[in-house]
């Protein structure tokens, strides 16, 4: 058992984003491939994928969903989770960085940088939006506007922390040229030398204070951590870096790989084999950079309505035909397209033709002529060779592929072999044997190869279509399953029976599905589009109208609430009684405009607490679908406070 060699594969950790689309998932089935594959092989697998859950945008998302940023979070990872379920992904740990360990262990590194001087103080200065609170980058501008909401950009200085990168890209470029392995595919090493690493590093703003949902600095605490640290220390703060227990952590560091997409490539083999060289820790074997899945019309943006929805896919096809798909036709490392006419077709020539048909047709015979028996082969013939030697060498040659992450090639090379099997049962022709008594015994061999064959494909394909190899597995009554049992062609029993089972992929009308799934797409669309006036709501009655008690209240205080930038504290006069009021409404007045108006509050209200602070009612507002503008109610003339708004 301990002898085991380690196998430790990462996907990237996924921003909490509400629909995860196709392309997403295609990480995380690849890395669930290889991790399936290894473990299959014999090693000690740790596969790991998670969430990135920090941000000003989340952190944005949630205050307009009047919930906290963790309440918002929790509820989208968990539905993270329920898709890889979906995707029959089978992680051995799914991390969240707003995990309590991690939270300390990158606060801890943030310190460790720091003290060591890596990490200082400065400023960042950039072009940012007062309303969204945000810095943006000249390249990232629209029309040299804001992107998110339109509005002018201006010149702004904020504090923050930066890590001295160029420090240590001497050794980085030494590592990469020492190790050609440690960046694959090679393109994308050359790509990372020489436009990012060659003409010099900057240093990387590592730190904000515009901003709150973020993990505190420890030793400054109107800064949180930015981005990078927080999400790539995950690698490590999952194995136990940084904590009490670091069994797992001495065990499984460094990485064999992480699997991630091209756009994240820069993060992954630059700041953090930086990260780690400063902490003194060992660099990951390899960091791999797969290609972007394209779909008609480029890349997928709901605004296209081009997004393609995996549980979609795996409602209409099974998740095998979708897992299938991505690792086979989409080039490991390049990028590939994904389109609904070439997916079905796929499924029915592979899957359904070569792959079902083989096993349908085995298990038909098996049936038809022995009653469901397996015979044992005793009568052998040179023609068998062929497949036999074919069915040997294909283990080899799958795992040579998936060492070299070739993951397409694997699947082709268990294909030759199903093809192989069909084709055997064209050169044999047993119908032909089965009219012969006398060559009962033959026929018996020629099942007997078939189903062996079939065993070694159902042990081949488990990692890939993990529910087809249990199917497979099922009708041929296998028994063993082993990656060791496939060095010999006797694994299958005579005397045991077979059981015939459901068409594993049945055949798919291409035109009436593809019709099929238009319509839904049109449906969705049409879904989408924004009407012009919210749907007002439904009809209540009077007395439902005088639950609300509106009252007039005069603005005797206001002040802003201390990092949150959206909020406002309002003391508002109620006939003689002070209330607080938190209201979301800095972006649109200053408090200075707010003291003295007359305003309408919601009195009755059950008091909350927003930001740690008690809010008892709600001050009522207009507002535009888009927040692009914003007025309280107010009342023009000098009405007692207190008095009723009806
Ligand atoms: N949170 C960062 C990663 C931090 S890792 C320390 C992130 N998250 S993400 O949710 O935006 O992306 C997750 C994965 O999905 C990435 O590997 C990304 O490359 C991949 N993809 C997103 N769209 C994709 C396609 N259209 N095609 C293929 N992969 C794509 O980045």
């Amino acid at each position: 058992m301990c002898n085991k060699k380690k196998y430790y594969i990462t996907t990237p950790i996924y921003y909490p984003s509400a629909n995860l689309h196709i392309g997403n998932t295609y990480t995380t089935v690849a890395a669930d491939a290889l991790a399936r594959f290894k473990r299959l092989a014999g090693y000690d697998v740790f596969f790991l994928t998670g969430t990135d859950e920090h941000g000003q945008k989340i952190q944005r998302i949630a205050e307009d969903k009047g919930v906290t940023p963790k309440e918002y979070v929790d509820e989208i990872v968990s539905g993270i989770r329920k898709l890889w379920d979906i995707m029959d992904i089978k992680y051995d740990k799914f991390i969240r960085t707003t995990d309590d360990y991690h939270i300390k262990a990158v606060q801890d590194i943030f310190k460790k940088l720091y003290d060591q001087g890596d990490i200082y103080k400065s400023s960042y200065e950039g072009l940012y939006c007062t309303p969204c609170e945000s810095f943006w980058t000249e390249t990232q501008l629209v029309n040299g506007n804001c992107p998110d909401c339109g509005r002018p950009v201006e010149k702004a200085k904020e504090e923050a922390y930066f890590f001295k990168m160029s420090k240590y890209s001497d050794r980085l470029i030494k590592h990469i040229e020492e190790n050609p392995e440690f960046i694959q595919p090679e393109s994308r090493k050359n790509e990372m030398v020489n436009n990012f690493l060659k003409p010099g590093l900057q240093d990387l703003c590592v730190s904000r204070t515009s901003f709150n949902w973020g993990i505190p600095v420890k030793f400054d605490n109107d800064h949180v951590v930015y981005v990078w640290i927080d999400a790539l220390s995950n690698y490590i703060t999952a194995l136990g870096y940084g904590s009490e227990n670091k069994e797992l952590y001495e065990k499984y560091w460094p990485a064999d790989v992480h699997l991630i997409g091209k756009d994240i490539l820069r993060f992954h083999t630059i700041y953090w084999p930086i990260m780690l060289m400063a902490l003194g820790l060992e660099l990951p074997k390899q960091v791999f950079g797969h290609g972007w899945l394209l779909v008609d019309g480029g890349k997928m943006s709901k605004s296209k309505g081009n997004v393609v929805d995996p549980v979609v896919l795996v409602d209409h096809f099974g998740v095998d035909a979708v897992r299938y798909y991505l690792l086979r036709e989409i080039p490991f490392g390049a990028d590939g397209l994904f389109n609904n006419e070439t997916f079905i077709k796929k499924i029915n020539s592979d899957l359904a033709n070569d792959l079902g048909n083989l096993l349908s047709r085995t298990i038909a015979m098996v049936d038809k002529y022995f009653g469901g028996v397996i015979q044992s082969p005793l009568v052998k013939e040179e023609i068998d060779k062929e497949l036999i030697d074919l069915a040997l060498a294909t283990p080899k040659n799958v795992e040579n592929s998936i060492n070299d992450l070739k993951i397409p090639e694997a699947l082709s090379h268990i294909w030759t072999l199903v093809g192989r099997a069909n084709k055997y049962i064209d050169e044999t022709t047993p119908w032909i044997l089965a009219k012969d008594e006398e060559k009962k015994e033959r026929l018996g061999t020629v099942l007997y190869n078939l189903l062996e064959s079939l065993r070694f494909i159902s042990v081949l394909v488990s990692p890939f279509l993990p529910s087809t190899s249990e199917k497979i597995k099922a009708q041929l009554n296998v028994d063993v399953a082993t990656w060791d049992s496939l060095s010999a062609f006797d694994g299958t029993q005579g005397g045991a029976k077979v059981n015939k089972g459901e068409v594993i992929f049945p055949r798919i009308d291409v035109e009436a599905k593809l019709t099929e799934l238009e319509a839904l797409k049109a449906e969705s669309v049409k879904e989408e589009v924004k009407p012009s006036m919210k749907p007002l709501k439904e009809e209540i009655t009077i007395d439902d109208f005088d639950k609300i008690d509106l009252r007039v209240v005069k603005v005797i205080h206001c002040e802003p609430v201390p990092k949150a930038k959206k909020l406002l504290k309002l003391k508002v006069d109620l006939d003689g009684e002070e209330r607080q009021v938190i209201s979301g409404i800095s972006q649109y007045y200053k408090p200075e405009d707010l003291i003295g108006k007359y305003v309408v509050l919601v009195a009755n209200l059950k008091p909350v607490k927003l930001r740690g602070e008690l809010s008892q009612g709600m001050i009522l507002a207009a507002s535009t679908d888009d927040d692009s503008k914003l007025f309280t109610v107010s009342i023009p003339g000098d009405l007692p406070t207190g008095s009723q708004v009806r």
